[in-house]
C-alpha cells in the first residue's frame, strides 16, 4: 500500500484531478452555487487547486512556497461558505476523482481528510470556540 495520495497520483494525477474537479463545477449544474462563487475563468484556479492538494496529498509544499501558508480561512472568507456549499464541493471531488478513474484504496484514503478539509473551510455555522463555550467551566 503506497504512503501518501501523492505517491498514487504523481505531480500529474494531481494536476488532473485539479483540472477535473473545476470542469465537474462547471459542468453540474448541483454545483450551480459554487460555480457562481469563482470567476468565468478557471484556469488559474486550477493550478492554485493543484498547488495546494500537491502539498496536502503528501508531495512538495509548492503552495506553502507560493504563499507563504497552508491557511484556508483567509482566501474563503469572502465567500459564505455552508454545508450546501461545502456539501457541492465535496461532490465535485468525488466526481473528478471517479473521473481521473481513481482506485477504491485512493478514494477510500481520501474520503475522511477531504470531508475534514471542506468543512474546517465552510465558515457558517460554526460551532463557536471552545473560549465561548458555556460547557466549559474552568478557563486556563
Ligand atoms: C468547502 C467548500 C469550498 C468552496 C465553496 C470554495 C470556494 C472557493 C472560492 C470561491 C475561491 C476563490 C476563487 C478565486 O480566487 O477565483 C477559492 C479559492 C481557493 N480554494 Fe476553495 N472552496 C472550498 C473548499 C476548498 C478546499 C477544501 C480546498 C483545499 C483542499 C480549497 C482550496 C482553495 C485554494 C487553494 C484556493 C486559492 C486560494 C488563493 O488564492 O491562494 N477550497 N475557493
Amino acid at each position: 500500500m503506497a504512503d501518501t495520495p501523492y505517491e498514487i497520483l504523481g505531480q500529474e494525477g494531481v494536476r488532473a484531478l485539479a483540472d477535473a474537479f473545476y470542469d465537474v463545477m462547471d459542468e453540474l449544474p448541483e454545483a450551480a452555487d459554487i460555480r457562481a462563487m469563482h470567476a468565468d475563468d478557471l484556469s488559474s484556479i486550477k493550478s492554485k487547486l493543484a498547488a495546494y492538494l500537491t502539498g496536502w496529498m503528501g508531495g512538495p509544499p509548492v503552495y506553502l512556497a507560493m504563499t507563504g501558508t497552508v491557511c484556508l480561512t483567509e482566501p474563503h472568507a469572502p465567500y459564505h461558505i455552508g454545508v450546501k456549499e461545502r456539501d457541492q464541493w465535496l461532490m465535485c471531488m468525488e466526481a473528478a476523482l471517479e473521473r481521473i478513474g481513481a482506485s477504491d484504496e485512493l478514494k477510500a484514503m481520501l474520503k475522511e481528510p477531504l470531508f475534514r478539509v471542506a468543512d474546517t473551510v465552510r465558515n457558517d455555522n460554526v460551532e463557536p470556540p471552545a473560549a465561548d463555550n458555556p460547557n466549559i467551566i474552568a478557563r486556563g
